[in-house]
């Protein structure tokens, strides 16, 4: 196995997975890599771009390629995106900026999760690039008014409101890494887990380097900042609702992103609240297994939106022909969560660097390859999908 992200046998994104798995402790690496239950849609998101075939155009000759695009009105210098990841910290030392410093690099938007271990004002002194930011209501309305005021003020230009999350996921392997023990700051409690973190010595130096994770400095509670224990019973006491989009809108003045639509109707009523964008996401199937998986549903939410909105997808993109069919299937760009946070976690911001060459690298050879000059020029031409994927438009 390869040592370093840099090294010449880091060819994708599974490389870097690996190389996350040797550095991280198993319950940390188990939060970015598991999904919810028995994982089905998990596997799914990812498996179900081989269904989809490409249509290459042969005997055309492009020599160079346009990645560029634009998501609200922000040009991008590719169709890639980075995801709202929590805890980004406990990956990598002040994890979130070294993410949006490398997104910044590569000409491309990040987006901070509320779960941020680093403060947003940080994050996003880090990046030249655009900063968006991803809004639970954790601690309440006051709260939640509270940070989308700091966002505002440091800068960030969008608002991500995820409405997928009124209960946390069931995460069966942080219940068999003892995440709850880790947390509860009883040493009897913890002792049958501990070894995972004591194997590895590096993370652990610099994780206490940094300060260790215990704390959300961007929800800011009466006491103080949230702490890392109460994430659970916070998301679910203040679960996002359709009525709340709009004092949310209000209070943020700026364009408002919806993540986490996953069917035509969620898609119809997201009209009503005038956002901007939207995402078709599963939340990386930490949620709710059994779904289907984005690819599946994003044309049937296309048909319904008509043009009416930018659409966005994740969930599964581990490399740039996944980027392609999705482009291909309507969307106009795509997000990334686990592509960057394997790198993020292999060797930080050159570990996100990577994630994001790689996929550039990808994307410019697909599309010479399709004989297609441009991301702006993919289209469903470029791609054939199973007979019965057409006959279920809603
Ligand atoms: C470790 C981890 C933490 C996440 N944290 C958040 C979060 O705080 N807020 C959010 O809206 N989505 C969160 N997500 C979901 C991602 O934003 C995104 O929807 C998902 O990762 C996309 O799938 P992919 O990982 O296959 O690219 C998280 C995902 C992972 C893997």
């Amino acid at each position: 196995m390869p040592r370093s992200v840099t090294s010449a046998q880091v060819v994708n994104v599974a490389d870097l997975r690996l190389l996350a798995r040797r550095r991280l402790p198993r319950m940390a690496f188990d939060y970015i890599d598991g999904g919810a239950d028995a994982e089905v849609t998990l596997r799914e998101n990812c498996r179900v771009y081989d269904d989809v075939a490409l249509r290459p155009r042969s005997a055309v000759v492009a020599k160079s390629v346009d990645l560029r695009t634009s998501v609200l009105g922000t040009e991008l210098s590719l169709p890639v995106l980075l995801e709202p990841v929590g805890s980004c910290r406990l990956f990598w030392p002040r994890g979130e900026a070294a993410a949006s410093r490398a997104a910044g690099a590569a000409g491309t938007a990040y987006i901070l999760s509320t779960l941020s271990g680093t403060r947003l004002e940080e994050v996003k002194a880090a990046t030249a690039g655009p900063c968006w930011y991803q809004l639970y209501l954790c601690g309440g309305r006051d709260v939640a008014l509270g940070t989308v005021a700091r966002a505002k003020a440091a800068g960030f230009s969008a608002l991500v409101v995820t409405i997928d999350t009124p209960v946390a996921g069931l995460r069966e392997r942080d219940f068999r890494n003892g995440v709850k023990e880790l947390l509860s700051n009883r040493p009897l409690a913890m002792l049958p887990f501990v070894w995972q973190i004591l194997a590895r010595p590096r993370w652990l130096a610099a994780f206490l380097a940094d300060g260790g994770l215990m704390r959300f400095p961007n929800i800011v509670l009466k006491e103080g900042p949230m702490p890392y224990a109460d994430v659970g019973a916070a998301l679910e006491q203040s679960a996002t609702c359709w009525e709340d989009l709009g004092w949310i809108r209000e209070a943020w003045g700026g364009p408002v992103v919806i993540k986490g639509v996953h069917t035509a109707d969620d898609a119809r009523k997201t009209v009503d609240t005038k956002a901007s964008t939207i995402v078709v996401s599963n939340h990386g199937e930490q949620q709710l297994d059994g779904m289907a998986p984005t690819l599946r549903v994003l044309p049937e939410v296309v048909a319904a939106m008509d043009n009416r909105v930018e659409i966005l997808l994740d969930d599964g993109i581990r490399h740039g022909s996944d980027v392609v069919k999705a482009l291909c299937l309507g969307a106009r760009a795509v997000l990334v969560g686990r592509a960057y946070a394997y790198g993020l976690a292999a060797g930080g911001e050159e570990g996100v660097a990577r994630a994001i060459g790689i996929l550039r690298a990808d994307l410019v050879r697909t599309l010479k390859l399709l004989g297609c000059p441009s991301v702006a020029a993919l289209d469903a031409s470029y791609v054939a999908v199973p007979p019965h994927w057409q006959s279920e438009s809603r």
